[in-house]
């Protein structure tokens, strides 16, 4: 494409009110603004996402942060005009959201805003799925300012691991419209596992954050959780399992010892091995399947830093190259929801008028 285009992309699939605005021109990005209104502190005490309550505060967010996406467009453009010319002399495209999994509330806060903006100014909606939005952020190949940079180059076929709150996936994508799951967690998602585990250890939401610090000081090998499918002959996964020997080895221990920081850190450790051991197997059995040209891991849960060292060391002994997100991108956020409009338009699929977007929250890719 030799055309210089710029996307608003909005993404409200969860718990984070995000919107971004990026500028492209031949494979080379500049992002003119990428805002993120988190939600955790007001999910925090319930230790997880509560649905109703995640909707409304979109409700309350998704304009005071589109206003501010404005005022950083106006700066960018040094311009006076105001707030519907800005927006319709420079914006080509509005990205949603509006599929592949999610809370249907808090989607349709994002769905709808995307919709009233593409009405008024006239400009076509990009339909995004949330999983392939979040293994595309893998593409932005970011220049030290960490502000702009060039796209990555696509080579089919591609396997993902997409591991999140919500899903555990491997993907097969062999070309741009071609995508297949081709193994799927059979119960809690690994992001699940790792929030579920932390709640019943008492330490607070998201899990896998803080049980991945936590690990840090503690002894991967000290306790042997099991490591359910490890062995089955497919690519599913089941991560149950796994959270309830954490409980039953958690209520055998002495008062003394629930608070006791190092053996906690040791159930930190070794039950954030026994994930990474599966997620890794799994990748493993599928890249020595489908021989992929390139690997890439993503979502939420791919910001684990002893999960990335490890399956880029284990990607690199098979003739796999090997892509993940930068961390702050591996979280729900906007930007990836702009590259995979980006790589929509691009490809010409999923582009729409306003009148014929929906919300569906199925976890199809
Ligand atoms: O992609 P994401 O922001 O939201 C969903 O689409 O679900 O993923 C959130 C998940 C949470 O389960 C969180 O505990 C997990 O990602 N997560 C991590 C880490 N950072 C976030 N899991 C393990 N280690 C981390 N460092
Ligand atoms: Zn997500």
């Amino acid at each position: 494409m030799n055309k210089k285009i710029t996307i608003l992309a909005i993404e409200t699939t969860c718990d984070d009110t995000a919107i971004s605005i990026v500028e492209y021109n031949n494979n080379n990005f500049n992002i003119i603004s990428n805002l993120i209104s988190s939600q955790i502190k007001d999910h925090n005490p319930f230790g997880g996402v509560v649905p109703e309550l995640a909707s409304r505060i979109h409700i309350k967010n998704i304009i005071p942060v589109l206003d501010k996406n404005i005022t950083d467009l106006k700066k960018y453009y040094k311009s006076e005009k105001n707030t519907f010319e800005i927006l319709r002399e420079n914006i080509d495209y509005i990205a949603i959201t509006n599929k592949g999994g999610g809370l249907i509330g808090s989607q349709v806060v994002g769905v709808e805003t995307a919709k009233t903006l593409s009405f008024l100014l006239d400009k076509p909606i990009v339909s995004i799925n949330h999983i392939r939005a979040h293994i595309l952020a893998s593409f932005f190949n970011f220049n030290d300012d960490k502000n702009s940079g060039t796209i990555e180059n696509i080579s089919f076929p591609i396997i993902a691991l997409t591991i999140s709150g919500g899903h555990t996936q491997l993907v097969l994508i062999k070309d741009f419209s071609t995508w297949e799951i081709i193994g799927k967690t059979t119960d809690d998602a690994a992001g699940e596992c790792f929030d579920k585990i932390a709640k019943l250890l008492d330490l607070g939401y998201p899990g896998g954050p803080i049980i991945s610090k936590l690990a840090e000081n503690g002894n991967p090998e000290s306790i042997k959780f099991p490591r359910p499918m490890i062995n089955s002959k497919d690519l599913n996964f089941s991560f149950s399992g796994l959270k309830t020997a954490v409980l039953y080895h958690f209520n055998e221990l002495k008062e003394s010892e629930k608070k006791d920081e190092q053996i906690i850190s040791n159930i930190c450790a070794s039950s954030q091995q026994a994930i990474i051991d599966v997620l890794s197997k799994k990748s493993l059995d599928a890249i020595e399947k489908y021989t992929p040209g390139l690997f890439i891991l993503a979502g939420g849960v791919a910001a684990n830093k002893r999960l990335r060292e490890t399956l880029k060391n284990e990607v690199k002994k098979y003739n796999t190259e090997f892509l993940m997100p930068e961390i702050p991108l591996c979280m729900d956020n906007a930007l990836m929801v702009n590259i995979a409009a980006y790589f929509n338009i691009l490809n010409n699929v999923d582009i729409f008028d306003y009148k014929s977007i929906k919300s569906n929250i199925n976890r199809t890719i």
